[in-house]
């Protein structure tokens, strides 16, 4: 028996995929013996000289009264002659042998069992290798061939499970990833990203050689064609097959294809460049986050399942001048409006964060032609208040609570269905909160379980204008409203416990909407239009934050934070800071886009502890985390109050701190609205810190507020689920060591 329990495994076709299974399950040691069974004898011959099979016969029936349960046969022919293999194995299989195959195509395979059994046996899993390549034959087998591939199987109802488990571990051997689903599923799958791309290349490269310049053309054809058509060579018998025994499926997708293809070609010949504009931009983005898109997740689950560990090292200062990356905030907005706006929108300094980015696509997904972000820069071509189209599929927003609120405010006014979902953190988070005032004014919004996402909003409703009073401080709440009332009919306004950011009011004045802002309570009219403008989008005092606090607990330190919005709805964490002690200088000070900006010089200052005012809270919403750090280097109490909100952000971030601190040797008392720090300072650049391993939970600035902590820890700090961090910070590792803190990522 192999390592897994496996017995024999007889490969019938040995060419790439039969034979790179088989040599990769002997490099593991997976199986006690390989039996290969081809057609034609100088095949067998090569399989065994290659020490691909162990032995190998041209009749099957010749090796079958030998097999026995636990042993495996794996049909690696050609999709339509499966039927004929499936013929030959009926009534001499043993009881617990195995049998599976390779075949593209499942709906076929299980119909050719069905076919020769009368229905499908319980011993046969269908399943499909995705790691073919355009070579073929039993010289292209690789022992490496399936290492981080995926494997589908398509069990039916009726197959056995000790037979599923033993295909899916003879795959898992081999290095690979196995999936289950449908076979109607699979098939349609397939359909789109594999037997279409290679119906077009095969197609091209016929089309391209019938032409009488051929030779020109192949002799001149450079990267493009060969990276378009290298699949035109792969095995023209394996390929006829799959696309009969596909056609369904496939027709529906060259059908498909054929009417994108029809409408490009009218956008050439009328010159319509921004219907060239709108796929190009649409399709490099997919293309560039195809993995993520194949697997309907956003960039955010991607770099999670990356894993990114923090250690940061103790010791250092922060010294030099900096422009951290832009504001989030900012960035989400001017996309949203840009894209409603008349006209095209610049943005410079916009986050390429996963956030921002979420924002981003789900635009583009709305039919918006948005080229960039390159270096900060994104041009919106707007559509105007009515012009976005109903997405393809539910827009997944990833990490990104604003993306998700203030769009959700958008869609109520739309005349199409929409679905927002996000990741496992954003799926936790309450949504009733935006919710509650769009069905007020006659959405018709569905949350999940406990009002959590997805939310799904009904469209071709006529929104009407409410007066909302919020019962939290909430920016994102504000906005949603305010932005579902530029749909509706008359003047909605928001009145907020407590200021809050107010950047949607600032950039909407931006665009040319009239806001009316009296003290708490703002208000607009809906039915007019926005006018595409200039944005500069500031760096993000939230990010900035990080530098403030490590420049400030460690001695030596003297940064200079470059072009930083200075917003008075932003500023809470200098007020603390400053209050704790700080030496925080803001030079420079000058108003951009409608938002004040300025250079913030930090340099350390011993700090003490304070109770922070409440009216601080909500201008520090984001800051809290870096600020218990500063809290703990700082000598005394300081105790926080009234933060009950900073329990529903990315993680509850009063625990999720409260827990670090304390693995740090920190005296951290949480409380239901807030926390009790026990300052550890005094002694000018004593450690602070003990070392060891703090979670962040998958919250940036949970981690990014521990790497900092380690400028006055006395042994490593290791922080895990940083992947996150590219949510908001994407260069903050490269930032902070350029300063001068020790920071590994690994
Ligand atoms: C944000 C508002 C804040 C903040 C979030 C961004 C915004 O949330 O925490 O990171 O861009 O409107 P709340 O409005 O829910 O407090």
């Amino acid at each position: 028996m192999g390592q897994n329990g496996l017995g024999r495994l007889v490969i019938v076709g040995i060419g790439l995929i039969g034979g790179s299974l088989a040599l990769g399950l002997k490099a593991a040691g997976g199986c006690r013996e390989v039996i290969g069974v081809a057609r034609r004898a100088q095949t067998c011959e090569q399989a065994v000289a290659l020490g691909i099979v162990d032995r190998a016969v041209t009749d099957i029936a010749e090796i079958l009264p030998e097999l026995e349960a636990g042993d495996v046969i794996f049909v690696a022919v050609p999709t339509l002659a499966v039927e004929g293999v499936f013929a030959q194995l009926k009534g001499a299989l043993a009881e617990g042998v195995t049998v599976t195959d390779g075949a593209s195509v499942k709906g076929s395979v299980v119909e050719a069992a069905a076919n020769v059994w009368g229905e499908v046996p319980a011993f046969l899993v269908p399943g499909h290798p995705i790691a073919g390549s355009e070579q073929s034959g039993v010289t292209a087998a690789r022992d490496d061939l399936y290492i981080a591939h995926r494997i589908i199987l398509t069990p039916l109802e009726n197959t056995a499970d000790m037979h599923v488990q033993r295909v899916r571990s003879m795959w898992e051997a081999v290095g690979a990833e196995v999936l289950s689903m449908p076979v109607a599923e699979h098939d349609e799958v397939l359909a789109a990203t594999s037997h279409l791309p290679h119906v077009i290349a095969f197609g091209l490269v016929d089309t391209l050689a019938h032409d009488a310049e051929n030779e020109n053309i192949f002799r001149y054809a450079a990267g493009g064609f060969r990276d378009f058509t290298r699949i035109a060579s792969s095995d023209p018998v394996m390929w006829r097959d799959i696309m009969l025994a596909n056609r369904d499926a496939i027709l529906k997708s060259i059908d498909l294809y054929t009417s994108n293809l029809g409408s490009l070609r009218d956008a050439i010949a009328g010159g319509d460049s921004e219907r060239l504009m709108g796929v190009f931009t649409r399709a490099k983005a997919a293309r560039d986050h195809f993995t993520k898109m194949l697997a309907k997740k956003a960039y955010t689950e991607i770099m999670e399942a990356k894993e990114v560990t923090f250690v940061a090292q103790p010791g250092g200062a922060v010294k030099g001048d900096m422009r951290v990356p832009g504001d989030k905030s900012m960035s989400h907005r001017s996309i949203m409006l840009g894209s409603l706006a008349e006209g095209v929108t610049e943005v410079e300094g916009f986050l390429e964060g996963e956030d921002a980015l979420a924002t981003l696509q789900a635009f583009r997904d709305m039919g918006v032609v948005i080229e960039g972000p390159v270096n900060g820069r994104v041009t919106i071509h707007g559509v105007g208040m009515r012009g976005l189209q109903a997405p393809p599929g539910p827009l997944y927003v990833g990490n990104s609570g604003t993306s998700m609120r203030l769009l959700a405010g958008l869609l109520a006014g739309q005349d199409f269905d929409s679905e927002l979902t996000g990741d496992e953190s954003l799926s936790k988070r309450p949504m009733n909160r935006v919710a509650n005032p769009l069905r007020e004014m006659g959405a018709e919004v569905e949350a999940g379980v406990d009002g959590r996402p997805p939310l799904k909003i009904k469209g071709r409703n006529s929104l009407k204008a409410i007066d909302y009073v919020l019962p939290m401080a909430s920016a994102q709440v504000k906005s949603c409203v305010l932005l579902a009332g530029l749909y509706a009919d008359g003047e909605t306004s928001t009145t907020e416990p407590a200021p809050t950011r107010d950047h949607t009011e600032r950039m909407l004045a931006g665009f040319g909407y009239d806001v009316r802002r009296n003290g708490a309570r703002a208000s607009l009219t809906g039915g007019g239009k926005l006018t595409a403008c200039h944005i500069d989008v500031p760096a993000d005092i939230s990010s900035a934050t990080f530098f403030m606090v490590a420049a400030s607990i460690a001695p030596g330190s003297d940064v200079l934070l470059k072009h930083v919005g200075i917003n008075p709805t932003r500023d809470g964490a200098i007020n603390i800071l400053r209050a704790m002690g700080a030496d925080i200088a803001l030079q420079n000070q000058r108003e951009v886009g409608g938002e004040p900006v300025a250079d913030i010089r930090v340099r350390y200052a011993p700090l003490k502890g304070i109770k922070v005012p409440e009216d601080q809270v909500p201008l520090a919403i984001d800051e809290f985390p870096a600020i218990f750090v500063a809290a703990a280097c700082a000598e005394g109490e300081t105790v926080l109050t009234g933060a009950e909100e900073l329990r529903v952000k990315e993680s509850d971030r009063i625990q999720a701190m409260a827990d670090g601190l304390k693995i740090l040797g920190i005296d951290a008392e949480p409380t239901p609205d807030g926390i009790a720090i026990q300052g550890k300072g005094g002694k000018e650049g004593a450690a602070v810190f003990g070392g060891g391993e703090v979670d962040s939970l998958g919250d940036h600035r949970i981690a990014m507020s521990f790497a900092v902590a380690a400028l006055r820890a006395d042994a490593d700090i290791r922080i895990k689920h940083c992947a996150n961090v590219a949510t908001s910070f994407p260069n903050f590792a490269e930032l902070a060591t350029g300063a001068g803190m020790n920071l590994e990522v690994c």
